[in-house]
């Protein structure tokens, strides 16, 4: 028996509603901040993910989908979106729509990690991107802002906000040397990655997960301590939006993120009910990715949420099936089975879920049939409605039963439709 690969999973019809629940009110919150949506390959060119997520970050160097195609090109499943979306920026020639665009995207993501809870190996993501000209705290704020909102109206509780700096190319240079003066002397000690990174990229230092490590991790410098004038300006300017906004936050000085394309503003937002892949969201700012990818100067925000730990995240009341039926059909004979067909097909064009089965029951298994469906009305076509072109309607819940003309019947599902879409709002 073939089963679905590790790491990946089916999303079953149950489930579903929840899915569309994050999805809708990603939707709907995100366009009240003025976000479009965007919807990007979910292949590329290899080269861009190595060239802005960084050849030395883990989701480069091990976690890549990698494959050539039979034209010898070499591509990567998409691993995050934001490398694909300064893309489109600069391919699509944006910064002539506005000074700041706004996009947000939904779909499947893929990284080669150990599955555990909370982690696969195709999972989904939920993003936005500001990029432009403009580099204001103000846009950095607003999006934290709208990334609160929407956990907030999703009702997901027992979270944290951490925001960092991660610095620009001004005061990195620097900090990177007092990094690596500091860990100079414990450099034998480091794991073999790290000894590598020391060399080729030492900022990726301290986002090493190896346990043996973290003492020394936790000893370096902070970034946070060395920043440029016009960073730490930035980092402020931030904060006191974020505090007139009432968002709470925490600093968090280790804060530094897995992509190599972050500049100052870094964060990340958990939850207290997951286990250890506890971070729902993170972001940041990436100042220069569009000049890194060929683009023109511009300026960059964005995040991604994961929708699988939003999922455990969010209380399990959050979204009820609305797919049961309005109508089960029950027929008795060809000819009933036949007028079945063309009722059910009226019914439907008038927006009604309407069921039936193709094959041919006694009544009480049909009416058993029904119930188990959780229909709200089940229909009754034998030989004397059909006769007398009335038919009976049983009300599932009550068990009362009315004869009804077709007309009549179509008038009473449709109310009834309404009433029940009315108590759902
Ligand atoms: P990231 O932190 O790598 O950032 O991923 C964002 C979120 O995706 C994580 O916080 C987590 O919830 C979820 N996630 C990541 N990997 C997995 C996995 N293997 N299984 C389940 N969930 C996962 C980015 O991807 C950046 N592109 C975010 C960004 C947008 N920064 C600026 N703009």
């Amino acid at each position: 028996m073939i089963q679905t690969v590790r790491g990946t999973f089916d999303i079953l019809p149950d489930e579903v509603p929840r899915w569309r629940l994050l999805e809708e009110t990603a939707r709907t919150v995100f366009r009240c901040y003025g976000y479009r949506e965007i919807r990007t390959p979910i292949f590329e060119r290899t080269a861009l993910f190595a060239r802005s997520v960084g050849e030395e970050t883990d989701i480069v160097a091990k976690e890549m989908y990698t494959f050539t195609d039979r034209g010898g090109e070499c591509l990567s499943l998409r691993p995050e979106s934001t490398a694909s979306v300064v893309r489109a920026y600069i391919q699509h020639r944006m910064w002539t729509w506005g000074s700041v665009v706004k996009l947000f995207y939904l779909g499947p993501h893929f990284r080669y990690e150990r599955p555990q809870k909370g982690r696969f190996r195709q999972f989904h993501q939920i993003g936005a991107e500001a990029i432009g000209q403009n580099d204001d705290p103000a846009i950095d704020a607003e999006l934290i802002e709208m990334v609160e909102e929407y956990l907030d109206r999703l009702g997901v509780a027992e979270r944290e906000l951490f925001i960092n700096s991660v610095g620009c190319s001004r005061c990195r240079p620097a900090y990177v040397r007092h990094l690596k003066d500091a860990l100079s002397g414990v450099l034998s000690r480091l794991c073999e990655d790290c000894q590598r990174r020391y060399e080729t990229n030492p900022l990726r230092i301290l986002d090493c997960k190896v346990e043996d490590d973290q003492p020394f991790i936790e000893r370096a410098p902070a970034l946070l301590d060395h920043l440029c004038e016009a960073c730490a300006a930035h980092f402020e300017a931030l904060r006191r939006h974020l505090e007139e906004r009432g968002i709470a936050y925490q600093v968090a000085r280790r804060l530094v993120r897995g992509l190599d394309y972050y500049t100052r503003t870094a964060f990340e937002i958990t939850s207290a009910r997951l286990g250890a892949q506890n971070a729902i969201a993170g972001g940041g700012r990436y100042d220069g990715l569009s000049e890194l990818l060929g683009g023109p100067p511009a300026k960059g925000i964005g995040f991604a949420l994961g929708v699988e730990r939003l999922l455990l995240a969010l209380p399990e009341d959050a979204a009820v099936t609305d797919d049961a039926p309005d109508l089960y059909i029950a027929y008795l004979g060809e000819a009933a089975r036949q007028e079945a067909f063309r009722v059910a097909r009226r019914l439907r064009r008038a927006g009604l879920v309407v069921i039936y089965d193709f094959q041919e029951r006694k009544l009480r298994r049909l009416m058993a049939q029904a119930d188990r469906m959780k229909a709200r009305y089940a229909l009754l076509i034998g030989e004397d409605e059909l006769a007398a072109g009335r038919y009976t309607l049983r009300d599932m819940r009550t068990g009362e039963q009315e004869v009804l003309s077709e007309e009549a019947l179509v008038r009473r599902l449709m109310t009834s439709r309404e009433l029940s879409a009315s108590g759902r709002r």
